[in-house]
């Protein structure tokens, strides 16, 4: 195969969330009496908890201050951690399990490099806490996406330079971290239509991994 190794982001590519991430903060949003969309929420993708409150705060009529923002960005996550509460392995996406078979067959290895604090609760939700090579996240990095710190934890926690690894992505921020850290890139949705992706499909299902081989 091309590569030996492929790091996979979460939210939107292992898994559907994006609807509850979208819930969270727009049940917040209410609450605040803040305006907020769907358009704005694709902004957020990738992106981490904080810098996702502040891309919300940007239409606030009044400042906030750090505590304020502590306990929102808290009060949005515990509206989120009742909405995945429900995942299962129903949720895993077209295609993933397929896709990853397929690498392992090969030897190629899989990690995980997301942002999200909550990755470990979702894996297990969803029955993959064992799959995977290695897991990088929220909880272990202090740059979020544009930024490439997550990939390349995930990369020397597999042993693998950079330009061995091909990342998955769905968001915009997150094609700009992979090909910051030097990394080739799948992306997949709407929301990479304009990135300068390295290839791209609708999701894993109607990925051509001839391509890749
Ligand atoms: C990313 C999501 O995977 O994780 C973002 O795409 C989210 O929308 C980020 O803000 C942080 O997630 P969490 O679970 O730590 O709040
Ligand atoms: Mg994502």
């Amino acid at each position: 195969m091309k590569y030996n190794a492929v790091i996979f982001d979460l939210d939107g590519v292992i898994v559907c969330t994006d609807e509850c991430h979208y819930k969270g903060w727009k049940q917040l949003a209410d609450d605040e009496g803040i305006y907020f969309d769907k358009e704005i929420n694709q902004r957020q993708r990738g992106v981490s908890r904080m810098e996702s409150l502040e891309i919300l705060l940007e239409r606030a009529e009044k400042e906030y201050s750090s505590e304020e923002k502590n306990e929102m960005a808290e009060r949005k996550n515990n509206y989120y951690k009742e909405f995945i509460k429900s995942l299962t392995p129903a949720d895993i996406l077209p295609g993933v399990i397929d896709f990853c078979e397929e690498l392992k067959k090969n030897g190629v290895k899989i990690a995980i490099g997301s942002s999200s604090k909550n990755t470990p609760g979702i894996l297990k939700g969803i029955g993959l806490d064992t799959y995977f090579d290695a897991v990088a996240d929220g909880n272990q990095i202090t740059h979020s996406k544009p930024d490439p710190e997550v990939f390349l934890l995930a990369a020397k926690l597999i042993n693998e330079p950079a330009e061995n690894c091909l990342v998955v992505e769905d968001a915009e921020a997150g094609v700009a971290a992979a090909k910051a850290g030097g990394m080739d890139v799948l992306g997949l949705g709407n929301a990479v239509k304009d990135t300068d992706a390295t290839y791209k499909a609708e999701n894993l299902a109607k990925f051509d991994i001839s391509l890749i081989k």
